[in-house]
């Protein structure tokens, strides 16, 4: 099938944030789009916001991807060509207090989705892994081809996925697996109508900044200043959402002549340090954040950011904004919605 054909593409956890955003441009892209999500992380409302930007809508099943019965009928009813496998836990602290339920959730249920797209004859799949396949590397900018390690069993899920399709690949030629390895992603459609919308106190900086902006949270706790870094606080590749959704679109495209399971680091190239997210976060919101620099966070690596000329080279795609662009967005998402879809 060509890229201009349509398509019937089942996005598993496609009201979450990273999936929302994807599922929006599937959608524009002329795509039919069935989404499969249990809202465990996520709100209806999303969806709704995408159909109204798309001019239209994908089928909703409401449901849990480690049910069979549910997974089974998704595939029996639909005429699905592809699969975009965002549905998971992701949380890294608590994966380490409850790793059986992120071992059950995100291996279980991709074996659940693999079985029912084996028995249907669909077989590919664009997987949302992560950087933390990498660890803490040695070498910066990392490739593809560094070696994996994992450090929570959230990341270990990401590996062992990683290796369960890499077997499934060399069983049968027929499988095409795109494995895309997300840096930090921040940023918002730039409707500011679409984001991200945390449960409970963030994890992650751009979020927790922009809670201090809007006035939810009195200060940032910037975690260590006593790295070997530019400034001493950690690098991290920060990569705006629609680029990261847009990367889908293109991976997908790739798979219909792509064979085999390949690894693609979908980043921008550049580490920012936390204290540079600070300042042009000031710059977007237009004051300056409330911060103070606190002890460094457990498990924190030092630095990281990607090497994505793979993914240029064998995607044809690149990401095309940047720091200030993604605060920017974030935060008009932040300021429109206080109160995320809630
Ligand atoms: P998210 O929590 O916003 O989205 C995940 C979605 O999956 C949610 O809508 C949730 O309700 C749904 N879901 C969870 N378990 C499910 C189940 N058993 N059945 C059906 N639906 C289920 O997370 P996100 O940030 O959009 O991340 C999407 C994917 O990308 C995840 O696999 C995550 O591990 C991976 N990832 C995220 C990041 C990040 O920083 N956001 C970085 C690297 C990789
Ligand atoms: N940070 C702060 N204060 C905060 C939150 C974060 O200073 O309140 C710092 C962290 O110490 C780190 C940087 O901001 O230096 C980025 O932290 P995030 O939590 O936003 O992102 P991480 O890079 O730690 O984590 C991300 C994903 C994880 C994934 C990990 C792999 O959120 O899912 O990358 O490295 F496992």
């Amino acid at each position: 099938m060509s890229s201009t054909s349509v398509r019937t593409v089942l996005v598993t956890g496609g009201a979450g944030y990273i999936g929302s955003h994807t599922v929006l441009e599937l959608l524009k892209a002329g795509d039919n789009v069935v989404v499969i999500d249990n809202f465990d992380n996520s709100s209806p409302k999303a969806l709704e916001v995408v159909h109204d930007l798309a001019g239209r809508e994908c089928v909703l099943v409401e449901g849990d991807l480690g049910d069979a019965d549910t997974v089974e009928a998704i595939f029996a009813e639909h005429d699905i060509d592809s699969v975009i496998h965002f549905a998971g836990l992701k949380a890294v602290g608590e994966s380490v207090e409850v790793p059986m339920k992120y071992y059950r959730t995100n291996i279980g249920s991709t074996m659940t989705l693999l079985e029912a797209m084996d028995r249907h004859e669909v077989r590919r799949l664009v997987f949302s892994s992560s950087c933390t396949v990498y660890g803490d590397p040695e070498t910066i900018p990392i490739n593809e081809d560094t070696p994996l390690q994992a450090s929570s069993p959230y990341g270990r899920t990401k590996l062992f996925i990683e290796e369960m399709l890499r077997d499934v690949a060399d069983s049968n030629p027929e499988w095409r697996f795109s494995l895309l390895r997300y840096f930090n992603p921040v940023g918002a459609h730039e409707s500011g109508r679409l984001g991200e919308d945390p449960t409970g106190i963030p994890n992650n900086l751009m979020p927790f900044i922009m809670q201090v902006a809007v006035g939810q949270r009195a200060k940032l706790s910037v975690f260590g200043n006593d790295y070997p870094t530019r400034d001493g606080t950690n690098i991290r590749d920060y990569i705006h959402v629609v680029d990261l959704a847009e990367g889908h679109l293109k991976a997908l495209d790739e798979l219909e002549t792509g064979t085999g399971c390949r690894a693609f680091n979908l980043g921008t190239g550049t580490g920012s340090t936390v204290l540079e997210v600070v300042a042009a976060a000031g710059e977007a919101v237009g004051k300056p954040i409330p911060h103070e620099i606190v002890g460094r966070r457990a498990g924190d690596v030092i630095a990281i950011w990607a090497d994505p000329e793979k993914a240029t080279r064998e995607l044809g795609w690149k990401s095309t904004r940047d720091l200030n662009d993604m605060c920017r967005d974030h935060w008009r998402w932040q300021e429109q919605n206080p109160a995320g879809f809630g």
